[in-house]
């Protein structure tokens, strides 16, 4: 797909305001397309780290946004170097050793997707060749990844995005919108999870056809890793393995932890976490539950996520307020009204006399003469079909780097979700509440 022009995007919204007219929904316009008219003097050239999966799809939402361009890509694989130059669609350079397209003076930016072991090491190379960087989620692999890139980030004064696409989604957005509003009244409690049902969800990937020591380069994939022969199961399936991943936390946690910082606005590491879980299914040799469960203290709010990879109960973060609950699910997002009207007492009269309870009914009815106010719709808003938030987030990394305007998820932000995430793999492998100890930096328990 192309760039989406304003056209399209009226023409997409209104078939899903005429289809979503009877259930009132709301289109949001994606903030895209600001960034296609490009707010700095001259497009942003980056070049990308990691052309696998990820890779390939940042490519892909990158082609649509008119504020960058393209200069290279670099992968230790073979096929997926051929991938990265299909997905971007035009006749980009690729090499094999990153460090050829950091020695260009004519790169503005980065953009790493390469697996989350390897962000510290890839990360802190741009960051020591001046470029700006927009590192995959979750930025770290561990706490002191994430600290050595924070400071290394501030220390260069250099942009960075964490790539969490949530936090650019307009559904998101509008929902920090109404949460700041006050609208939901007190929010006691706030619930995501992401859930799915399928090997691929448990990251089953097929191994390629053509996967051998010969057409990946093995050694330099583990670098920082424990030594081991070639293995092409731990090279596509490496979200199993601590050695390389974080399972669920690391995959999915962080986005549902990175959509609710967006939308609360707490920008902080939780004070606690408690984790639970259990491996049933996918018993394959890896490191990890196929379910996780969380419960967080964050400052000013009780979060409670969890992931299970043995049923797909969808992508669904609930914020409970006193006066409305807001539901987001997927690209859509829901706001219902608590029913908080005065009304008599009902079952706390069941042992009363009728008599009683007569009397109680008539002085109450007699004391509030008046009818209650009707209670307020649901409203729905949604982004249009084929929204690509994604787009939006690299749009807005894109702008601060040729603005040098703050990005929407920098190097604390994404630092705060990442360790989130190593929080709670601590709490489930140690038996234990997780803390985390500010003054030392560190997780204990
Ligand atoms: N934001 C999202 O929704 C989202 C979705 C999927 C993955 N991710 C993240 O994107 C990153 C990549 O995930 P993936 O699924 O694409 O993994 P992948 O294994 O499919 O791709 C990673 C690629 O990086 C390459 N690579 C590794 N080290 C390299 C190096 N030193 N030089 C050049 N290339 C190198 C590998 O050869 C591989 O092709 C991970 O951090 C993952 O968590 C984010």
């Amino acid at each position: 797909m192309g760039p989406i022009s304003r056209r399209d995007f009226v023409r997409l919204g209104a078939t899903t305001v005429a289809a979503g007219a009877a259930a009132k929904t709301i289109l949001l316009e994606p903030s895209v397309l600001a960034a296609q008219t490009p707010q700095t003097s001259r497009q942003i050239r980056f070049v990308s780290i990691g052309t696998g999966i990820r890779g390939c799809d940042l490519l892909r939402s990158a082609k649509k946004v008119q504020s960058g361009v393209c200069l290279g890509t670099a992968d230790l694989y073979e096929m997926h170097r051929k991938a990265g130059v299909e997905a971007y669609g035009a006749d980009i350079p690729t090499t094999h050793d990153y460090r050829e397209l950091l020695d260009r003076k004519d790169v503005d930016a980065v953009i790493v997707a390469v697996a989350d072991f390897q962000h510290r090491r890839v990360v802190l190379d741009c960051l020591a060749a001046g470029k700006d960087v927009y590192c995959e989620k979750p930025m770290s692999h561990n706490v002191s990844d994430g600290l050595a890139m924070v400071k290394a980030v501030q220390n260069g004064k250099r942009i960075f995005q964490a790539g969490s696409q949530r936090v650019s989604n307009t559904v998101y957005k509008k929902a920090a919108e109404i949460f700041k509003s006050g609208r939901l009244g007190e929010v006691t409690s706030i619930e995501a999870y992401t859930d799915r049902n399928s090997p691929s969800g448990a990251w089953v990937y097929p191994v390629a056809p053509d996967a051998s020591a010969q057409t990946i380069d093995w050694n330099a994939w583990l670098r920082d890793a424990p030594q081991r022969p070639f293995d092409a199961e731990r090279f596509f399936r490496w979200r199993c393995f601590a050695d390389y991943g974080e399972g669920v936390a690391g995959d999915l946690y962080v986005h549902l932890l990175s959509g609710m910082q967006c939308v609360t606005g707490i920008n902080a590491i939780p004070e606690r976490a408690y984790s639970t879980g259990s491996l049933t299914h996918f018993k394959d040799g890896r490191d990890f539950p196929d379910l996780l469960a969380t419960l967080y203290d964050y400052p000013g709010a009780r979060v409670n996520v969890h992931c299970n990879q043995n049923n797909a109960a969808g992508d669904i973060t609930t914020f409970y307020g006193k006066e409305a609950t807001l539901t987001i699910n997927g690209n859509t997002l829901t706001v219902t009204a608590q029913d908080t009207r005065l009304q008599p007492e009902g079952y706390g009269l069941d042992g009363w006399t009728t008599e009683t309870k007569q009397k109680y009914l008539s002085d109450w009815h007699a004391a509030h003469p008046e009818p209650p106010a009707p209670l307020p719709a649901p409203e729905t808003f949604a982004a249009p079909q084929g929204y690509d938030d994604t787009a939006d987030h690299i749009a807005n990394f894109f702008q601060a780097v040729g603005t040098r305007e703050h990005v929407v998820e920098d190097e604390v932000f994404g630092n705060n979700t990442a360790t989130a995430c190593h929080m709670a793999n601590y709490s489930y492998f140690h038996k234990n509440v997780a803390t985390w100890d500010a003054a030392a930096q560190t997780i204990k328990g």
